[in-house]
């Protein structure tokens, strides 16, 4: 199906200097960034869009990393755009990711694990991470 789905490079590839390597591959896998915002998180924002980790032993290094500098969010829309991003990031932990993944080419650790992806389509609550001047996602993102 023809999707949208919020993506998040974390501050540790910020930090690298690879967004523009990252944007290739979305690019080049045919997702199309149809929004972008780069925005340094409050923890508020980032204890919310984690919120369903919450309970997770792993919460508070979590919200910790991604506060730690900017990140840059984008909204990626194609053909089967969630199972794609997801595809092209490969395993959470970097150390099992696939060959040629971005986690396996660009990341270190499962906590600077370089880049986010949903696993819904885009929610209004993600949406706004993106924090859009003029009209709302819906403008630029079929189906959101
Ligand atoms: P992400 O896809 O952004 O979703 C939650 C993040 O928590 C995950 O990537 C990892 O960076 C981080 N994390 C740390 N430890 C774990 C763990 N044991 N299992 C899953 N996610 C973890």
């Amino acid at each position: 199906a023809f999707e949208c789905t919020l993506s998040i490079i974390k501050p540790d590839a910020v930090a690298k200097n690879v967004i523009g390597k990252i944007y290739s591959r979305f690019e080049d896998a045919g997702l199309k960034i149809v929004a972008a915002r780069m925005t340094h998180l409050s923890r508020e924002q980032a204890e919310q869009f984690y919120s369903v980790h919450k309970e997770r032993p792993f919460f508070k290094a979590l919200v910790d990393f991604m506060i730690s500098g900017p990140v840059m969010i984008q909204a990626l829309e194609g053909e089967d755009a969630i199972a794609k991003n997801r595809d092209l990031m490969g395993a959470t932990d970097p150390q099992k990711a696939d060959k040629g993944t971005i986690r396996a080419d660009f990341a270190e650790s499962i906590d600077a694990n370089a880049v986010h992806g949903q696993k819904k389509m885009a929610t209004a609550e993600a949406v706004n991470l993106l924090d859009f001047d003029g009209p709302g996602l819906s403008a630029y993102c079929a189906n959101s």
